[in-house]
């Protein structure tokens, strides 16, 4: 059953938080929705611009259908991920989506506040729930690259304003995280004292992590022993960090690397290993199964494996 995000988020705040995974082709799909049947998790399926351009938006929205029908159980939103005032209204437009991102994070405030605000007019209109951004997280996004040395940590009186003047349902908040492989070096970390200051001016709202995935140490060595060369010492966010930041109101947690570093090692690990092989269809089963154990050990660390039921009786 697809529901909107805020559905979601008023159940979860405060007790647990929501995957959110990228999914780009089919066997994310099934991966995704067997570890939350698994799990017993509610959860959000993301596609970003890029998934919609790779796939084809029609081909996703299938299969998206064809999933929900395989686990008719799952309580799920999908929700367009870094999407700019164009793509939003494309979506709404196209009712396959229950939630959107408007990223407009590299705007001026006042632009910011400007497109978000449209957007969340037309998404309200058509019951779909909105979220925005506001800071910078470091890393690339989507095409905008944002120095390292200007990252810059969302501010509080800034964002109580923005939500106030938005109407947004949800706001993604830059605390110290950035997307892809490399995040971290030394002692850096999340910033929990930055959520709690924001939570503080913003009680009972729900955040929403970017770039938090944790890039296993033992995943990038198995990447790098079947042939790859990522960084050693890639380092993402610590999964007791994401633990400490769900009280603090953050409850959405986006989870796209992580996946990809799965994807990596099992078609690595395949072919180094049967280097005769050419169905790609065996590679593709494992990787589900793979991406099913993922997910469904993700599930626990955000505490909403087993709150299916308890989602569906509160939304009855
Ligand atoms: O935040 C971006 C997500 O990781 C999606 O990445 O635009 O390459 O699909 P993508
Ligand atoms: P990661 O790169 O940490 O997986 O972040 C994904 C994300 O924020 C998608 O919007
Ligand atoms: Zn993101």
């Amino acid at each position: 059953m697809i529901v909107t995000t805020k559905a979601l988020y008023d159940v979860a705040y405060g007790k647990y938080a929501l995957g959110a995974y990228n999914v780009n082709n089919m066997e994310q799909i099934l991966g995704l929705f067997e570890g939350c049947q698994r799990a017993r998790s509610p959860f959000i399926l993301q596609i970003s611009k890029g998934a919609r351009k790779y796939a084809g938006s029609g081909m996703m929205d299938a299969m998206i259908r064809a999933a929900e029908a395989r686990y008719p159980d799952l309580i799920f939103s999908t929700h367009l991920d870094h999407g700019d005032e164009k793509t939003c209204m494309d979506a709404i437009a196209a009712g396959t989506y229950s939630s959107v991102m408007i990223d407009a994070s590299h705007e001026p405030f006042a632009e910011n506040v400007a497109s978000t605000r449209r957007v969340v007019e037309a998404a309200h209109a058509q019951g779909v729930s909105v979220e925005a951004e506001l800071g910078k997280l470091g890393g690339v996004e989507e095409h905008i690259k944002v120095d390292e040395k200007d990252a810059r940590l969302t501010d509080p009186d800034e964002a109580e304003a923005f939500v106030k003047e938005t109407g947004c349902d949800s706001l993604a908040v830059a605390v110290g995280t950035s997307h892809g492989a490399y995040k971290f070096s030394g002692t850096q970390g999340l910033h929990l004292d930055r959520i709690a200051e924001i939570q503080k001016r913003l009680p009972r709202y729900p955040f929403v992590l970017h770039g938090a995935s944790s890039v296993p140490a033992d995943e990038v060595s198995r990447i790098n022993a079947a042939g790859g060369a990522l960084k050693e010492g890639a380092k993402g966010v610590n999964l007791a960090d994401v633990g400490r930041a769900i009280p603090l109101g953050v409850t959405k947690i986006n989870i796209d690397t992580d996946g990809r570093l799965v994807w990596t090692r099992v078609h690595r690990e395949f072919f180094r290993d049967k280097p005769e092989g050419f169905d790609l269809r065996k590679p593709g089963d494992i990787f589900v199964e793979e991406f099913a154990k993922m997910v469904e050990e993700r599930s626990k660390v955000l505490l909403s494996a087993g709150q299916l039921d308890t989602l569906r009786a509160a939304l009855a």
